[in-house]
Protein backbone atom coordinates (compact mmCIF):
# COMPACT_ATOMS: atom_id res chain seq x y z
CA UNK A 1 0.00 0.00 0.00
CA UNK A 2 2.92 2.49 0.36
CA UNK A 3 4.10 1.69 -2.80
CA UNK A 4 0.66 2.35 -4.09
CA UNK A 5 0.12 5.75 -2.27
CA UNK A 6 4.06 6.51 -3.60
CA UNK A 7 2.57 6.20 -7.54
CA UNK A 8 -0.38 7.97 -6.40
CA UNK A 9 1.80 10.44 -5.27
CA UNK A 10 3.16 10.57 -8.77
CA UNK A 11 -0.03 10.76 -11.06
CA UNK A 12 -0.83 14.20 -8.27
CA UNK A 13 2.89 15.80 -9.19
CA UNK A 14 2.63 14.67 -12.98
CA UNK A 15 -0.78 16.57 -12.88
CA UNK A 16 -3.07 14.18 -14.73
CA UNK A 17 -5.55 14.61 -16.39
CA UNK A 18 -8.61 12.76 -15.37
CA UNK A 19 -9.87 11.04 -18.63
CA UNK A 20 -7.73 12.04 -21.26
CA UNK A 21 -4.32 10.77 -20.28
CA UNK A 22 -4.36 7.15 -19.34
CA UNK A 23 -1.76 5.87 -17.48
CA UNK A 24 0.53 3.59 -19.08
CA UNK A 25 1.96 0.79 -16.97
CA UNK A 26 5.26 -1.20 -18.43
CA UNK A 27 6.29 -4.28 -16.29
CA UNK A 28 5.62 -7.95 -14.79
CA UNK A 29 2.17 -8.97 -13.33
CA UNK A 30 3.22 -7.32 -9.81
CA UNK A 31 3.59 -3.51 -11.31
CA UNK A 32 0.67 -3.99 -13.31
CA UNK A 33 -1.37 -4.92 -10.29
CA UNK A 34 -0.35 -2.23 -8.19
CA UNK A 35 -0.62 0.41 -10.71
CA UNK A 36 -4.13 -1.25 -11.33
CA UNK A 37 -4.78 -0.37 -7.47
CA UNK A 38 -3.21 3.10 -7.89
CA UNK A 39 -5.31 3.65 -10.86
CA UNK A 40 -8.43 2.36 -9.81
CA UNK A 41 -8.34 4.26 -6.13
CA UNK A 42 -7.36 7.86 -8.02
CA UNK A 43 -10.00 9.87 -8.34
CA UNK A 44 -12.33 6.30 -7.74
CA UNK A 45 -10.92 5.45 -11.25
CA UNK A 46 -8.86 6.84 -14.08
CA UNK A 47 -7.74 4.73 -17.37
CA UNK A 48 -5.10 2.35 -17.45
CA UNK A 49 -2.81 0.99 -20.42
CA UNK A 50 -1.21 -2.21 -19.46
CA UNK A 51 1.77 -2.96 -21.13
CA UNK A 52 2.68 -6.95 -19.71
CA UNK A 53 6.33 -6.94 -20.40
CA UNK A 54 6.70 -11.11 -18.35
CA UNK A 55 5.18 -13.96 -20.25
CA UNK A 56 3.20 -14.38 -16.82
CA UNK A 57 1.46 -11.14 -17.14
CA UNK A 58 1.40 -11.21 -21.22
CA UNK A 59 -1.27 -14.64 -21.08
CA UNK A 60 -2.45 -13.88 -17.01
CA UNK A 61 -1.75 -10.95 -15.21
CA UNK A 62 -2.55 -8.16 -17.59
CA UNK A 63 -5.81 -10.09 -19.11
CA UNK A 64 -9.09 -9.46 -17.28
CA UNK A 65 -10.09 -7.13 -15.06
CA UNK A 66 -8.23 -7.79 -11.63
CA UNK A 67 -5.38 -5.47 -9.61
CA UNK A 68 -4.36 -6.45 -6.39
CA UNK A 69 -1.79 -6.16 -3.40
CA UNK A 70 -1.04 -8.49 -0.63
CA UNK A 71 -2.02 -7.62 2.95
CA UNK A 72 -1.12 -8.90 6.36
CA UNK A 73 -0.24 -12.38 5.39
CA UNK A 74 -2.88 -12.80 2.37
CA UNK A 75 -2.09 -12.50 -1.13
CA UNK A 76 -4.51 -9.90 -3.11
CA UNK A 77 -6.74 -9.02 -0.09
CA UNK A 78 -6.50 -5.90 -1.52
CA UNK A 79 -8.02 -4.88 -4.37
CA UNK A 80 -10.56 -3.90 -7.29
CA UNK A 81 -11.92 -4.62 -10.92
CA UNK A 82 -11.19 -2.45 -12.98
CA UNK A 83 -11.76 -2.91 -16.48
CA UNK A 84 -8.20 -1.51 -18.65
CA UNK A 85 -8.85 1.02 -21.59
CA UNK A 86 -5.76 -1.14 -23.34
CA UNK A 87 -3.52 -4.39 -23.29
CA UNK A 88 -0.51 -4.05 -25.60
CA UNK A 89 0.83 -7.73 -25.97
CA UNK A 90 4.35 -7.18 -27.76
CA UNK A 91 6.70 -10.90 -27.63
CA UNK A 92 9.43 -9.15 -27.93
CA UNK A 93 9.89 -7.81 -24.36
CA UNK A 94 10.41 -11.87 -23.89
CA UNK A 95 13.50 -11.72 -25.10
CA UNK A 96 15.12 -10.50 -21.83
CA UNK A 97 13.50 -12.46 -19.68
CA UNK A 98 15.37 -14.53 -17.80
CA UNK A 99 14.77 -18.44 -18.10
CA UNK A 100 13.07 -19.35 -14.62
CA UNK A 101 10.10 -16.11 -15.21
CA UNK A 102 9.82 -17.78 -18.05
CA UNK A 103 9.33 -21.13 -16.92
CA UNK A 104 7.33 -19.34 -14.36
CA UNK A 105 5.16 -18.04 -17.05
CA UNK A 106 4.63 -21.30 -18.52
CA UNK A 107 2.76 -22.43 -15.55
CA UNK A 108 -0.26 -20.06 -16.13
CA UNK A 109 -0.26 -22.11 -19.58
CA UNK A 110 -0.43 -25.33 -18.70
CA UNK A 111 -3.28 -24.73 -16.38
CA UNK A 112 -5.09 -23.03 -18.80
CA UNK A 113 -4.14 -25.99 -21.67
CA UNK A 114 -5.13 -28.51 -18.82
CA UNK A 115 -8.54 -27.55 -18.09
CA UNK A 116 -9.66 -25.89 -21.43
CA UNK A 117 -7.63 -26.54 -24.53
CA UNK A 118 -5.85 -29.82 -25.29
CA UNK A 119 -4.06 -29.00 -28.92
CA UNK A 120 -2.43 -26.36 -26.13
CA UNK A 121 -1.36 -29.04 -24.23
CA UNK A 122 -0.14 -31.00 -26.97
CA UNK A 123 2.11 -28.22 -28.51
CA UNK A 124 3.43 -27.21 -25.03
CA UNK A 125 4.50 -31.07 -24.79
CA UNK A 126 5.96 -31.19 -27.63
CA UNK A 127 7.56 -27.56 -28.49
CA UNK A 128 7.51 -26.16 -24.78
CA UNK A 129 11.25 -26.37 -24.43
CA UNK A 130 11.89 -24.85 -27.64
CA UNK A 131 10.11 -21.90 -26.73
CA UNK A 132 11.88 -21.38 -23.60
CA UNK A 133 15.13 -21.79 -25.51
CA UNK A 134 14.20 -19.13 -28.03
CA UNK A 135 12.83 -16.88 -25.62
CA UNK A 136 9.22 -17.28 -27.93
CA UNK A 137 11.45 -14.94 -30.16
CA UNK A 138 10.60 -17.40 -32.82
CA UNK A 139 14.44 -18.03 -33.85
CA UNK A 140 13.67 -20.92 -35.97
CA UNK A 141 10.83 -21.58 -38.33
CA UNK A 142 8.76 -24.13 -36.10
CA UNK A 143 9.56 -21.70 -32.58
CA UNK A 144 7.67 -18.88 -34.63
CA UNK A 145 4.86 -20.58 -35.36
CA UNK A 146 4.58 -22.30 -32.37
CA UNK A 147 5.50 -19.38 -30.33
CA UNK A 148 2.77 -17.63 -32.01
CA UNK A 149 0.17 -20.20 -31.55
CA UNK A 150 0.64 -20.72 -28.58
CA UNK A 151 0.44 -17.14 -26.94
CA UNK A 152 -2.48 -17.01 -29.17
CA UNK A 153 -4.78 -19.63 -27.69
CA UNK A 154 -3.78 -18.68 -24.26
CA UNK A 155 -4.97 -15.24 -24.59
CA UNK A 156 -7.67 -16.08 -26.18
CA UNK A 157 -8.67 -18.84 -23.95
CA UNK A 158 -8.09 -16.48 -20.89
CA UNK A 159 -10.65 -14.16 -23.15
CA UNK A 160 -13.04 -16.66 -23.41
CA UNK A 161 -13.10 -17.60 -19.21
CA UNK A 162 -12.69 -14.23 -18.32
CA UNK A 163 -15.32 -11.99 -20.34
CA UNK A 164 -18.52 -13.63 -19.65
CA UNK A 165 -17.97 -13.55 -16.09
CA UNK A 166 -15.48 -10.43 -15.42
CA UNK A 167 -16.59 -9.57 -12.22
CA UNK A 168 -16.47 -12.80 -10.89
CA UNK A 169 -20.69 -13.05 -10.06
CA UNK A 170 -20.00 -16.77 -10.65
CA UNK A 171 -17.02 -18.05 -8.30
CA UNK A 172 -16.95 -21.66 -9.86
CA UNK A 173 -13.72 -20.61 -12.21
CA UNK A 174 -11.88 -22.80 -14.23
CA UNK A 175 -8.82 -20.47 -14.55
CA UNK A 176 -8.75 -21.13 -10.46
CA UNK A 177 -6.58 -24.12 -11.32
CA UNK A 178 -3.60 -23.72 -9.37
CA UNK A 179 -4.89 -21.48 -7.35
CA UNK A 180 -6.75 -23.24 -4.47
CA UNK A 181 -3.73 -23.87 -1.85
CA UNK A 182 -0.92 -22.19 -4.31
CA UNK A 183 -2.00 -18.71 -3.32
CA UNK A 184 -1.25 -19.44 0.91
CA UNK A 185 2.26 -21.32 0.01
CA UNK A 186 3.05 -18.60 -2.10
CA UNK A 187 2.53 -16.20 0.87
CA UNK A 188 4.56 -18.74 3.51
CA UNK A 189 7.55 -19.14 0.91
CA UNK A 190 8.07 -15.43 1.61
CA UNK A 191 9.94 -14.37 -2.14
CA UNK A 192 10.79 -18.36 -2.67
CA UNK A 193 8.74 -19.16 -4.77
CA UNK A 194 7.29 -17.34 -7.76
CA UNK A 195 3.56 -17.21 -8.54
CA UNK A 196 3.86 -19.46 -11.00
CA UNK A 197 5.58 -22.05 -8.91
CA UNK A 198 3.05 -22.26 -6.65
CA UNK A 199 0.28 -22.76 -9.59
CA UNK A 200 2.68 -25.41 -10.91
CA UNK A 201 2.63 -27.06 -7.41
CA UNK A 202 -1.24 -26.93 -6.93
CA UNK A 203 -2.01 -28.50 -10.16
CA UNK A 204 0.09 -31.55 -9.42
CA UNK A 205 -1.49 -31.55 -6.17
CA UNK A 206 -5.31 -31.55 -7.52
CA UNK A 207 -4.30 -33.58 -10.21
CA UNK A 208 -3.22 -36.31 -8.18
CA UNK A 209 -6.61 -35.60 -5.63
CA UNK A 210 -8.49 -36.28 -9.34
CA UNK A 211 -6.70 -39.25 -10.72
CA UNK A 212 -7.09 -41.02 -7.03
CA UNK A 213 -10.76 -40.36 -7.00
CA UNK A 214 -10.77 -42.14 -10.37
CA UNK A 215 -12.15 -38.83 -11.93
CA UNK A 216 -9.67 -38.81 -14.64
CA UNK A 217 -7.51 -41.64 -15.79
CA UNK A 218 -3.83 -42.41 -14.43
CA UNK A 219 -2.16 -41.82 -18.20
CA UNK A 220 -3.87 -38.46 -18.40
CA UNK A 221 -2.45 -37.89 -14.62
CA UNK A 222 1.01 -38.56 -15.37
CA UNK A 223 1.16 -36.74 -18.71
CA UNK A 224 -0.03 -33.68 -16.54
CA UNK A 225 2.63 -34.39 -13.95
CA UNK A 226 5.36 -35.16 -17.04
CA UNK A 227 4.41 -31.86 -18.58
CA UNK A 228 5.72 -29.85 -15.11
CA UNK A 229 8.68 -31.98 -14.93
CA UNK A 230 9.62 -31.57 -18.67
CA UNK A 231 9.25 -27.92 -18.18
CA UNK A 232 11.21 -27.83 -15.15
CA UNK A 233 8.40 -26.84 -12.84
CA UNK A 234 8.67 -27.75 -9.24
CA UNK A 235 5.92 -30.22 -8.07
CA UNK A 236 6.27 -29.83 -4.33
CA UNK A 237 8.22 -28.21 -2.12
CA UNK A 238 9.23 -28.52 1.54
CA UNK A 239 6.67 -25.71 3.03
CA UNK A 240 3.56 -27.64 2.19
CA UNK A 241 2.07 -29.44 5.10
CA UNK A 242 -0.46 -30.85 6.62
CA UNK A 243 -1.18 -27.41 8.57
CA UNK A 244 -0.80 -25.14 5.88
CA UNK A 245 -3.33 -27.34 3.08
CA UNK A 246 -5.67 -26.98 5.83
CA UNK A 247 -5.23 -23.17 6.61
CA UNK A 248 -5.18 -23.01 2.72
CA UNK A 249 -8.48 -24.53 1.88
CA UNK A 250 -10.23 -22.36 4.84
CA UNK A 251 -9.51 -19.45 3.03
CA UNK A 252 -10.03 -20.36 -0.03
CA UNK A 253 -13.35 -21.63 0.97
CA UNK A 254 -14.41 -18.12 2.54
CA UNK A 255 -12.87 -16.60 -0.86
CA UNK A 256 -15.13 -18.70 -3.20
CA UNK A 257 -18.00 -17.77 -0.69
CA UNK A 258 -18.51 -20.96 1.45
CA UNK A 259 -18.00 -23.93 -0.94
CA UNK A 260 -15.01 -25.45 -2.27
CA UNK A 261 -15.12 -24.99 -6.00
CA UNK A 262 -12.20 -26.72 -6.49
CA UNK A 263 -11.65 -27.09 -10.62
CA UNK A 264 -9.97 -30.22 -11.40
CA UNK A 265 -9.16 -32.15 -14.60
CA UNK A 266 -10.85 -34.98 -15.90
CA UNK A 267 -9.16 -35.37 -18.78
CA UNK A 268 -6.66 -33.25 -20.92
CA UNK A 269 -8.46 -29.93 -21.69
CA UNK A 270 -11.89 -30.74 -19.60
CA UNK A 271 -12.42 -29.91 -15.99
CA UNK A 272 -15.03 -30.44 -13.26
CA UNK A 273 -15.55 -28.97 -9.75
CA UNK A 274 -15.07 -30.51 -6.50
CA UNK A 275 -16.77 -29.34 -3.19
CA UNK A 276 -16.16 -32.59 -0.75
CA UNK A 277 -12.48 -33.13 -0.07
CA UNK A 278 -11.53 -33.70 3.23
CA UNK A 279 -8.29 -32.68 4.49
CA UNK A 280 -7.08 -35.87 5.33
CA UNK A 281 -7.80 -36.60 1.11
CA UNK A 282 -5.76 -33.69 0.88
CA UNK A 283 -2.82 -34.91 2.82
CA UNK A 284 -3.04 -38.46 1.70
CA UNK A 285 -2.75 -36.77 -2.25
CA UNK A 286 0.21 -34.96 -0.82
CA UNK A 287 1.93 -38.02 0.70
CA UNK A 288 1.03 -40.46 -2.74
CA UNK A 289 3.07 -37.16 -4.43
CA UNK A 290 6.11 -37.54 -2.29
CA UNK A 291 6.33 -40.94 -3.04
CA UNK A 292 5.52 -40.96 -7.07
CA UNK A 293 7.83 -37.91 -7.83
CA UNK A 294 9.53 -38.51 -10.60
CA UNK A 295 13.28 -37.39 -10.38
CA UNK A 296 13.88 -33.91 -12.45
N1 LIG B 1 -4.38 -9.53 -11.94
C1 LIG B 1 -4.43 -10.81 -12.27
O1 LIG B 1 -5.46 -11.30 -12.74
C2 LIG B 1 -3.23 -11.69 -12.09
C3 LIG B 1 -3.20 -12.93 -12.72
C4 LIG B 1 -2.06 -13.73 -12.59
C5 LIG B 1 -1.01 -13.30 -11.81
N2 LIG B 1 -1.08 -12.09 -11.20
C6 LIG B 1 0.03 -11.63 -10.36
O2 LIG B 1 1.20 -11.44 -11.14
C7 LIG B 1 2.32 -11.54 -10.26
C8 LIG B 1 3.46 -12.25 -10.95
O3 LIG B 1 3.82 -11.56 -12.13
P1 LIG B 1 5.21 -11.82 -12.86
O4 LIG B 1 5.44 -13.27 -12.94
O5 LIG B 1 5.16 -11.02 -14.09
O6 LIG B 1 6.29 -11.33 -11.81
P2 LIG B 1 6.93 -9.89 -11.54
O7 LIG B 1 5.96 -8.80 -11.79
O8 LIG B 1 7.54 -9.98 -10.19
O9 LIG B 1 8.08 -9.79 -12.64
C9 LIG B 1 9.14 -10.71 -12.60
C10 LIG B 1 10.50 -10.05 -12.65
O10 LIG B 1 10.81 -9.81 -14.02
C11 LIG B 1 11.29 -8.48 -14.19
N3 LIG B 1 10.94 -8.13 -15.57
C12 LIG B 1 9.75 -7.71 -16.04
N4 LIG B 1 9.77 -7.63 -17.38
C13 LIG B 1 11.00 -8.01 -17.78
C14 LIG B 1 11.62 -8.15 -19.05
N5 LIG B 1 10.96 -7.93 -20.18
N6 LIG B 1 12.92 -8.54 -19.09
C15 LIG B 1 13.59 -8.80 -17.94
N7 LIG B 1 13.05 -8.73 -16.71
C16 LIG B 1 11.76 -8.33 -16.63
C17 LIG B 1 10.60 -7.72 -13.11
O11 LIG B 1 11.29 -6.55 -12.78
C18 LIG B 1 10.62 -8.73 -11.95
O12 LIG B 1 11.84 -8.69 -11.27
C19 LIG B 1 1.86 -12.25 -9.00
O13 LIG B 1 1.88 -11.35 -7.91
C20 LIG B 1 0.45 -12.65 -9.33
O14 LIG B 1 -0.40 -12.62 -8.22
C21 LIG B 1 -2.16 -11.28 -11.34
Amino acid sequence: METVLTVIAEFDRFGLDRRREPVISFGGGVLLDLVGVATSMYRRGVPHVRVPTTLLGQVDAAIGAKTGINHGAHKNRLGSFQQPAGVLLDRRFLASLDERHLRNGMAEIVKLAVVRDERLFELLEEHGELLIEERFQGSSPTGERVARQVLHRSVQGMLAELEPNLWERELDRLVDFGHSVGPALEMRADGELLHGETVAIDIALFTTVAASRGVLDDKAGRRILELLHRLALPTDHHLLDGDLLRRAMTDTVRHRDGRQRLPVPVGIGAATFLNDVSDEELRSALRHRRREAVPT
